[in-house]
């Protein structure tokens, strides 16, 4: 029970019962690059989460002040910042979820995959050391390119002998944030009661949001249909382009990455049904990558969902994005093999 003082709000008092530690519990969160465009809304969603205990804020540099700043905020999390690399096994030990939006952004003219030769790098170095500190924690990646940073991951962890096929995740919520709002709007329906499925990777064609399944049903036609899919492909190179140089969604991102971990957390904690879409090892279709509906339980993912019954178009989008996807994938395998 909670005692509530007769000067608190009405307010503190739902933060102090939602915070109670009697019945949530103890979950450490990290954010590696938590000084970044995304790290730093990402860390101020985590603080705000009340199924985070800690928040570990970890880069290159940076840090500490991000930590002093978002440690103020009177929620539950206790933060600590580390800045530079001996400081890593420090900032992962005991992580449950640890998320990975570490890297360089895109410019305009850039592909994702133009940031490979940097962020693979990055992303190798920083699973070599989750392998070796907190080989148990679930790893949502975020940076990019996700089509080839997730089997890069693998590779990294079976190495180490620590991989999980069940604890590694690429991050898509944001297509799939994108898709729901820009559906709501064509279908004009409540945008938070829309829902839609998005398959595949995480890289212009290889989006495939399945509007065939959306819900609330609209009667939209096939060029609205095809419009809505291009622009969620295009989604995050309509934000490159919109800041001009100076980087791409970190916002919107941060948003679908609080989503994310919330439901990884949830998914630990023994929350029944949470079902977020994510890029994963999967056997749904025949590469050994593929982003679909995620069942999330005790041990990360509880069972990689099927794709349900797709339209002839997405059928056929569907043929048309593996060929990149999977050129993608083994491209990050080879990498990790090689270096
Ligand atoms: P940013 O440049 O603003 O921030 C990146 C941060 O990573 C910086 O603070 C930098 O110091 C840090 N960093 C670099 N090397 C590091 C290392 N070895 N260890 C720890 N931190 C390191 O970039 P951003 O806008 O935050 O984007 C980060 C990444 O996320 C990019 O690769 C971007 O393409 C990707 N992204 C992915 C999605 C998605 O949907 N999955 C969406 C948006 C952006
Ligand atoms: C996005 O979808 O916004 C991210 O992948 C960043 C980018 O480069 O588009």
């Amino acid at each position: 029970a909670v005692a509530r003082s007769s000067s608190s709000s009405s307010s503190t008092y739902v933060c102090a019962r939602a915070y109670s530690s009697d019945s949530v519990p103890e979950r450490k969160v990290a954010v590696l690059g938590a000084a970044g465009g995304i790290g730093q809304p990402l860390a101020l969603l985590m603080k705000l989460n009340p199924l985070v205990s800690k928040l570990s804020l970890y880069d290159i540099a940076g840090t500490p002040g991000v930590a002093a700043d978002v440690s103020h905020i009177n929620t539950r999390s206790e933060v600590s910042g580390y800045a530079g690399e001996e400081h890593l096994g420090k900032a992962l030990e005991g992580a449950d979820v640890v998320i990975i939006p570490a890297g360089v952004p895109r410019k305009p003219g850039m592909t994702r995959d133009d940031l490979f030769n940097i962020n693979a790098g990055i992303v190798k170095s920083l699973c070599t050391a989750i392998a070796k500190y907190c080989p148990h924690a679930l790893v949502n990646m975020i940076s990019n390119p996700v089509n080839s940073t997730v089997p890069i991951a693998a590779e990294v962890f079976k190495k180490a002998g620590t991989y999980d096929e069940k604890r590694l995740f690429g991050v898509t919520t944001l297509d799939v944030v994108r898709a729901k709002t820009f559906y709501a709007g064509k279908a004009n329906v409540n945008v938070a009661e829309v829902n839609v499925p998005v398959i595949g990777g995480h890289a212009g064609i290889t989006i495939l949001p399945l509007f065939s399944q959306a819900t609330p049903k609209a009667n939209l036609s096939d060029e609205d249909i095809k419009a809505l899919t291009k622009r969620t492909q295009d989604g995050g190179t309509e934000v490159v382009e919109a800041k001009a140089g100076k980087g791409s969604a970190t916002l919107s991102m941060a948003y679908a990455g609080a989503i994310f971990a919330d439901a990884c957390l949830k998914g630990l904690n023994g929350v029944p049904d949470v079902v977020e879409c994510s890029y994963v090892q999967s056997n749904v279709t025949e590469l050994p990558f593929f982003a679909s509906k995620v069942r999330l339980g005790k041990n990360g993912v509880e069972e990689v969902l099927g794709l349900g019954p797709l339209s002839d178009y997405e059928k056929e989008t569907l043929e048309s994005l593996k060929p990149e996807l999977l050129s993608s994938i083994e491209k990050g395998i080879k990498f990790a093999s090689q270096s």
